[in-house]
């Protein structure tokens, strides 16, 4: 098998396509390149449009969706998604789509959560290795320890999860709606995971109590409330927007806490003059030309698996139709329970 990314995958694509970097080709893709144009010089999106054209063919052709995660860079994320999204988002849509192919921009929790909810569509990403520091922290023996610790108490899974840990949850959540999935439980006492910071920001805004399993996003974690203060000290009128898996002193110096989706709703709102987003670095670039009013500050934290995914692999992805995504239909027939019972609440 050609590993994505790898010299021969190199080979194959340019012996397939004509990608040789392009100002012509930056012209016939203008109308996206506006978009950009605040972040990507145009030498390097004259490197971008050849892949984006073929992309955006070879998407017809093969009759495929591409759903892209709010952290995927701008050249994707503007360039060849149809959809994207937080992940709450992106799992109602792939409930939606037409197309029998859909083409998961995002980690390989997310195209799983995908195949669960559309197990007759062919899910594929670009690279399989791109996976999660939160759905790698637990596993359904964890679960069923967690269970017998605290009898009765239903489970609250993050989407952030295998099928496998999925399968053993009464329910999912997402950063977007875990306060009210959480409010929503039958019970005094609800187990969640596998995102402790995140567990104890819900803990702080409802009357449950918590139970949660240690895990964390190894970007989220990085940040320090001392970071912030020291930027509040030289930048006194920036806002401050954190992500819920940043740890709780973190989220207490924010001005405001949400998804992803929530942040970009946020400043596309409230147009900050400066604004620092406390998440991984992708998103504010994809935001900038849309807000130009805005300024973003602040510190730069990549997510390693997130960052795997690129053009170059995408478009291998729809040529060579790999890496294709699959669940054990009798694991995906019980996780689907419990993404679908999230959905249904329609919160
Ligand atoms: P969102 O659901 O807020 O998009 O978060 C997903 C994620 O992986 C954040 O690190
Ligand atoms: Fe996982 Fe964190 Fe990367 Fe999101 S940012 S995919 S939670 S490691």
């Amino acid at each position: 098998m050609i590993l994505p990314g790898s010299p021969e995958m190199k080979a194959q694509l340019n012996a397939a396509f004509d990608l040789e970097p392009s100002l012509a080709l930056v012209k016939e893709t203008q109308a996206i390149y506006d978009r950009v144009d605040r972040v990507i010089p145009e030498a390097d999106w004259a490197r971008h449009a050849p892949y984006v054209l073929a992309i955006n063919k070879m998407k017809r052709e093969k009759d495929a969706v591409i759903l892209a995660h709010n952290y995927m860079t701008p050249d994707i994320f503007h360039g060849v998604a149809d959809i994207v999204g937080d992940s709450l988002q992106l799992a109602i849509e792939a409930t939606k789509v037409k197309e029998s192919v859909i083409v998961q921009c995002g980690v390989h929790f997310m195209a799983e959560t995908s195949k669960i909810l559309s197990p007759e569509k062919t899910v594929l990403i670009p690279d399989s290795r791109a996976g999660c520091s939160l759905a790698e922290s637990i596993t359904a023996k964890d679960i069923e320890k967690m269970r017998r610790d605290n009898p009765g108490a239903p489970v609250v899974s993050y989407v952030n999860t295998t099928a496998e840990v999925k399968a053993a949850s009464d329910i999912c959540c997402t950063s977007g709606n875990a306060v009210e999935i959480i409010d929503s439980m039958d019970s005094d006492i609800v187990i969640m995971t596998p995102d402790g910071h995140l567990a104890q920001n819900v803990a702080k805004q409802t009357k449950k109590k918590i139970v949660y399993w240690e895990g964390a996003c190894m970007v989220h974690v990085e940040f320090k409330a001392d970071e912030l203060r020291e930027y509040r000290k030289y930048e006194p009128d920036a806002v401050i927007i954190a992500h819920p898996e940043c740890p709780t002193d973190v989220v207490d110096e924010a001005d405001f806490s949400g998804s992803t989706a929530g942040m970009i709703n946020y400043v596309r709102e409230n147009k900050p003059e400066k604004v620092l987003l406390i998440t991984e670095c992708s998103m504010g670039s994809n935001i900038a030309d849309e807000v130009p009013e805005v300024n973003f500050l602040g510190p730069c934290n990549l997510c390693p698996h997130m960052q795997r995914i690129t053009l170059e692999k995408i478009l291998w992805s729809l040529h060579t139709m790999t890496e294709e995504v699959t669940v054990d239909p009798a694991l995906a027939d019980k996780a689907r329970l419990a993404v679908e019972r999230m959905i249904n609440l329609k919160i």
